[in-house]
């Protein structure tokens, strides 16, 4: 082909591709398969990568996840969403109590206390009973649609039920609960990125991904705290509230009626000793008048209701001087800023260093050097720096900015599209990169090599015996020998320890690899279905994709890992070595029995006993067969909590066996899942 030639065809490549993604992500109407828009974005990509100089900057194959191109579309709400005045102590809030009764010239009225949820307000619209958009609070006067990342919320009802009026807007809060939030950061510490700061980041981050796929592997929940409609005539919240859920939506079980100030107090003081026992976090309770009659009587400041408001819980927090900032490089060649502190003493601890997460944690804290910062502790054991004390702040002071280039190696950075860190892109020798990656494959979820700690290979690595894992596999006892705190038995012992990693089974070496978005739990299920090293190199990208929830990410980055000739080195040398890159046979697993034979499950909901991954595995090991959705074939609805009021409408009309986790432990004979350690993968 010519130049021009070229230039057309990936110009047309792109356009086509746009319009796909529009189709699919913006109006649900794919009109080509899964598979073929993946052929035409590798086609694209291949033509990219050797005409760079015709590629559009903002091209599908720039976009996270590998294609990607939804634009937020920002909308004006119908009705403003407002925010609440708030209170941190008893005072205000009987003061705010004399208020409302002045005004209402009565002491009849109730209150509706509700736990203020820590995650981001949403505002979903429902015509005929069908979700239709769903909008970030914004501005309070706009904000952006994310309709498609909020239909993957589970608990959420995309089809009203009863009798619901013709146009619904319905409020609420979208949350993670702190169970999945840790999950999520487990993983990600295992797959060596950068943990995330608490669960409402995760939920905002979640709900600004550009693809859906991605959200619905995040565990988000919502609970609505706000109806509101113009054919819908209700008396007070509290039955706007009650009509919500019999739509099918769900409301918080955990807001009561209170007919005085007494009673908000005790409520308030009930939720601040009981707030650590909830699964999700909270940072306060809010206050609304109950009867609409009241709230229209009471009406609006400029910008908030005074009918309503929020007590907030106090949380720990100390001041002190940020001294200096230093940059983290970590195997993945993630930075972290991290602030040195002028030490503080906080809950029984002296906190001296705080991480700043990532480039845009900093912009959102307006960090400047020498600044008094308020330090938190929060759920995570890592304080949390929550904002600056400007009235303290230098009168020159300058902001902290993120480097340009790596500061062990001086490659500059990169931060690619949709992610919020910046990387260093020398992966093969920037020294902390290569260390980490060393450290991560002889950690005791992988290799777990006994006698050899991370700052042994540290050592060796100073020592220039190790560059590579598969070099720990050609030490000779001479050359450790000699070795700082190295004598005859630790020398003995490490290569014993090394000689025996040989027999750790695939999926783990696979995990020790630390390929990019490849945790225990990916690990295992590549070993499982590729059954070696060679079969996982050689898959396509669509033939990883057909790998149960391996998607588009986590394909890519197998295949990039695989196409480093560096990589497939360190592969061979670990075969030469004797490591095992295949599945044995007792991996292989025979099943444990057929008790479940001709038996087709459909497992939906959250569990309390099993991750879902394990009753999948329990499935298939008894004999039965898991189908992702509900049809007349059937046979049983494993359900757990939040399971989808659609699904759960659909099984029972199709006359399907509804089954708790109990009840199925009770059909399989109480028998253990085959892989007993297989952890959960709820994302
Ligand atoms: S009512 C005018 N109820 O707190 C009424 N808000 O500043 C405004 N929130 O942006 C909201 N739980 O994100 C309300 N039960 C609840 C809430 C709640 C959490 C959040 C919401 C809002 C902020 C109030």
């Amino acid at each position: 082909m010519s130049n021009p030639a070229i230039e057309q065809k990936i110009k047309q490549l792109t356009k086509e591709l746009k319009e796909h993604n529009y189709r699919y992500y913006t109006l649900a109407e794919p009109i080509i398969s899964d598979f073929d828009f993946d052929m035409k974005l590798k086609e694209l990509e291949a033509l990219e990568k050797e005409y760079p100089q015709f590629a559009d900057p903002n091209s599908p194959t720039q976009k996270v996840g590998g294609g990607i191109n939804t634009e937020f579309v920002t909308v004006k709400h119908k009705r403003p969403m407002l925010s609440l005045g708030n209170t941190y102590n008893e005072g205000e809030l009987k003061e705010f109590d004399a208020r409302v009764q002045k005004l209402l010239g009565t002491r009849d009225y109730s209150y509706s206390c509700e736990l203020k949820i820590d995650g981001l307000a949403i505002s979903i619209t429902y015509i005929n009973g069908k979700l239709e958009k769903a909008v970030t609070r914004g501005n309070g006067v706009e904000g952006d649609d994310v309709t498609q990342n909020v239909k993957t919320i589970r608990s959420l009802a995309k089809n009203l039920q009863g009798n619901f009026p013709a146009e619904l807007e319905v409020r609420g809060e979208i949350f993670m609960h702190r169970k999945a939030f840790e999950r999520l950061n487990t993983e990600r510490e295992s797959r060596g990125e950068q943990l995330y700061a608490n669960p409402r980041n995760v939920a905002a981050g979640s709900l600004k991904l550009l693809d859906s796929n991605e959200v619905a592997k995040r565990p988000l929940d919502i609970y609505l705290y706000h109806a509101i409609s113009d054919q819908a005539n209700f008396e007070s919240h509290f039955e706007a509230l009650e009509n919500t859920k019999s739509w099918g939506l769900k409301v918080s079980e955990f807001s009561e009626k209170c007919v005085n100030i007494e009673e908000v107090l005790a409520f308030i003081e009930k939720w601040d000793a009981k707030r650590k026992d909830l699964s999700f976090d909270i940072d306060g309770v809010v206050i609304k008048v109950n009867r609409f009659g009241h709230q229209e009587e009471l009406g609006f400041t400029a910008k908030i209701p005074r009918w309503a408001i929020s007590y907030k819980y106090k949380t720990e927090a100390a001041l002190t001087q940020l001294l200096s900032v230093d940059f983290q490089v970590g195997r993945t060649g993630a930075l972290t800023p991290v602030a040195n502190l002028q030490p503080v003493f906080l809950l029984g601890t002296t906190v001296k260093r705080a991480s700043l997460h990532n480039a845009n944690e900093m912009e959102r804290l307006d960090i400047h050097h020498k600044d008094w910062v308020y330090v938190e502790k929060g759920g995570e054991i890592i304080p949390k720096v929550t904002h600056v004390e400007l009235s303290k702040r230098e009168a020159n002071a300058q902001p902290v900015t993120m480097l340009e280039s790596c500061p062990e190696c001086s490659t500059p950075l990169v931060r690619k599209e949709g992610e919020a860190n910046h990387y260093c892109p020398n992966e093969y020798s920037c020294p902390p990169q290569v260390v980490g990656k060393i450290q991560h494959f002889i950690s005791r979820k992988a290799m777990n090599i006994d006698g050899l700690g991370e700052e042994t290979v540290e050592l060796l690595f100073k020592e220039n015996l190790l560059r590579h894992a598969a070099d720990l596999y050609t030490l000779s006892y001479n050359q450790v020998i000699g070795l700082e705190r190295m004598a005859e038995k630790s020398a003995t012992n490490l290569l014993k320890g090394i000689e025996d990693s040989k027999q750790i089974p695939f999926a783990r070496v696979l995990f020790g690899l630390g390929i990019r978005f490849v945790g225990e739990t990916v690990a295992k299920k590549l070993a499982q279905h590729f059954k070696n090293i060679d079969n996982l190199a050689a898959a396509t990208l669509e033939e990883l994709c057909n790998v149960d929830e391996i998607g588009e990410r986590i394909a890519g980055s197998i295949i990039e890992f695989f196409e480093q000739e560096s990589n497939r080195k360190v592969i061979s040398d670990l075969k030469e070595a004797g490591v095992q890159l295949q599945v044995s046979e007792a991996e292989n697993q025979a099943p444990i029995s057929d008790v479940l034979k001709g038996k087709n499950f459909v497992i939906s909901g959250v569990f309390s006993k099993f991750s879902r991954d394990e009753l999948k595995n329990l499935v298939e090991a008894n004999g039965g067969k898991n189908v992702s959705s509900i049809s007349s074939k059937t046979d049983y609805v494993l359900a757990g909590e939040n399971m989808g009021p659609a699904k759960l409408e659909k099984a029972q009309s199709l006359g399907i066996a509804i089954i708790s986790e109990e009840d199925f432990e009770g059909m399989i004979g109480g028998q253990n899942p085959p892989i007993a350690e297989a952890q959960s993968t709820l994302f």
